[in-house]
């Protein structure tokens, strides 16, 4: 890329952004402002003013360009009819959306004030981020088989790089919830995950795509998506099926997070339950994993302080209703309802007054031990295909929740519940919850049930603004 301009480009904000920002915000942001010519060295967490230039006008240009959203039923329509023509296109769409997409969110990073961009965290993801933005706008136009075996390389390695974006982001944002207001960051908290799952789908898409491709390339007469998934998209998703194998993880989870003797409440399910929908199955698995890993652990501790805890505790009950344009499915619990002082933060990232017991929780797990593992869970889909590959399998399709059953079962990265919001609303549905004060909780999720709505990649607030 010939660049005529170039500007040294650091986490930091203008200074004209920074003082104004810096009213706003706590004591510790008064700090004397920058000297001309640092930068912020994410890697190395220091402030430097050796050279370390970064071609600024670069990052405008793709800030410039537009995301091109897609729906299930294109992935679908696409992958169905698999040719070589296709695959190229497909390479070039991931090829130009991804740093398309990552420049955004970049964009978004560098105006975070300057005492978040700098905690260590963020200044990580900020790395990985540019890192990968860099690395994909210069990889040339997809003309060949071997050119798109180049770029499924560079996808897998960034996809593995980035399995830590997660938990470094949670852990920045707790570190700085009282630097920033609560709007402003949970906006920015929904904006960046919900530009990473969608980039993480086109990524895997293309990678599924490329592999089915390879696959049938090789043995001739097969024909192309015979199969239930077509690349990533699971065609047909039988809500009941989904909810069974997640309560049986989930059950398990809770036997072995719990006293021996623990009463398990049954997960019943009824309704119409043939419902069935299009999806990206490790999504809906980590929202319904979610709902109920909260209802069973709230039924359990709920029934332990009741009269009568050797009584068998109340099942919770799994309703799916079907409609024209939709699948709803809810939760309901009998697990006493969520605590008054929590409820206000529920659907927050950065947790209120409750963020101090988190990271309390966190710092009594080493963070490394302790991220792998709500990982596994967030990026389940893409170990399993890892521990296929290492195994030598060609991949498979198998439930994320198999993970599950390895994680900490009281490490909380308070994510959970937001991060569920954040799936549901990227493939238009919904989620919410009604607590019903000393008695339960009703999860409803709504599942858009055709396909043919594009991911939404701009959150509300941010459509309204
Ligand atoms: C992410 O996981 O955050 C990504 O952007 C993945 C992509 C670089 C392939």
């Amino acid at each position: 890329q010939n660049v005529t301009q170039t500007l040294r480009l650091t986490t930091r904000p203008r200074p004209s952004q920074i003082s104004t920002r810096l009213r706003l915000l706590s004591p510790i942001a008064s700090r004397p402002l920058i000297k001309q010519g640092e930068y912020y060295d994410g890697p190395s967490r220091r402030w430097s003013s050796s050279a370390k230039w970064r071609p600024v006008q670069v990052l405008d240009e793709w800030v410039a360009k537009e995301a091109r959203p897609i729906s299930l039923r294109q992935l679908m329509v696409f992958g169905r009819s698999l040719t070589e023509t296709r695959l190229m296109s497909s390479a070039n769409y991931v090829r130009t959306e991804l740093p398309t997409r990552i420049a955004h969110r970049i964009r978004d990073m560098q105006r975070l004030p300057y005492v978040v961009v700098t905690n260590p965290h963020i200044s990580d993801v900020y790395e990985l981020y540019y890192t990968a933005f860099d690395s994909f706008r210069r990889i040339k136009e997809i003309k060949t088989s071997e050119d798109n075996d180049r770029l499924c390389k560079e996808i897998s390695k960034m996809l593995h790089a980035h399995l830590t974006v997660i938990p470094k982001l949670a852990m920045g944002i707790l570190e700085c919830s009282d630097l920033i207001s609560a709007a402003e960051l949970d906006q920015f908290m929904n904006t960046i995950l919900r530009s990473r799952i969608s980039r993480r789908v086109i990524a895997e898409q293309h990678l599924a795509l490329t592999e089915t491709f390879h696959s049938h390339w090789f043995s001739p007469g097969a024909k192309l998506s015979e199969g239930e998934f077509i690349g990533e998209v699971f065609i047909k998703c039988i809500a009941k099926d989904v909810i069974e194998h997640c309560a049986k993880a989930i059950q398990d989870l809770a036997r072995s997070a719990n006293p021996p003797d623990t009463k398990i409440p049954e997960i019943r399910v009824n309704g119409h339950l043939d419902a069935s929908f299009p999806y990206i199955l490790s999504h809906l698995e980590y929202i319904i994993g979610e709902l109920l890993r909260n209802s069973v652990q709230a039924v359990i501790e709920n029934h332990r302080r009741s009269r009568d805890p050797t009584s068998e505790p109340p099942p919770v009950d799994v309703t799916l209703c079907e409609a024209q344009q939709h699948v709803i499915i809810r939760i309901s619990d009998q697990g006493g309802g969520i605590p008054h002082d929590t409820l206000p933060y529920l659907w927050s990232f950065g947790k209120g007054p409750l963020k101090n017991q988190l990271l309390a929780n966190l710092g009594q797990v080493p963070l490394m031990a302790a991220t792998l593992q709500e990982l596994r869970v967030e990026d389940g889909r893409l170990l399993a295909l890892q521990q296929n590959s290492e195994k030598g399998g060609a991949g498979g399709h198998d439930s994320s929740l198999s993970s599950l059953s390895t994680r900490p079962p009281n490490l909380r990265l308070g994510m959970g519940l937001p991060l569920s919001r954040v799936y549901a609303e990227y493939w238009a549905g919904s989620l919410e919850l009604h607590s019903l004060e000393g008695y339960g909780v009703d999860a409803f999720l709504q599942i858009s049930k055709l396909g043919n709505k594009n991911e939404q990649l701009a959150t509300r607030a941010a459509m309204d603004a």
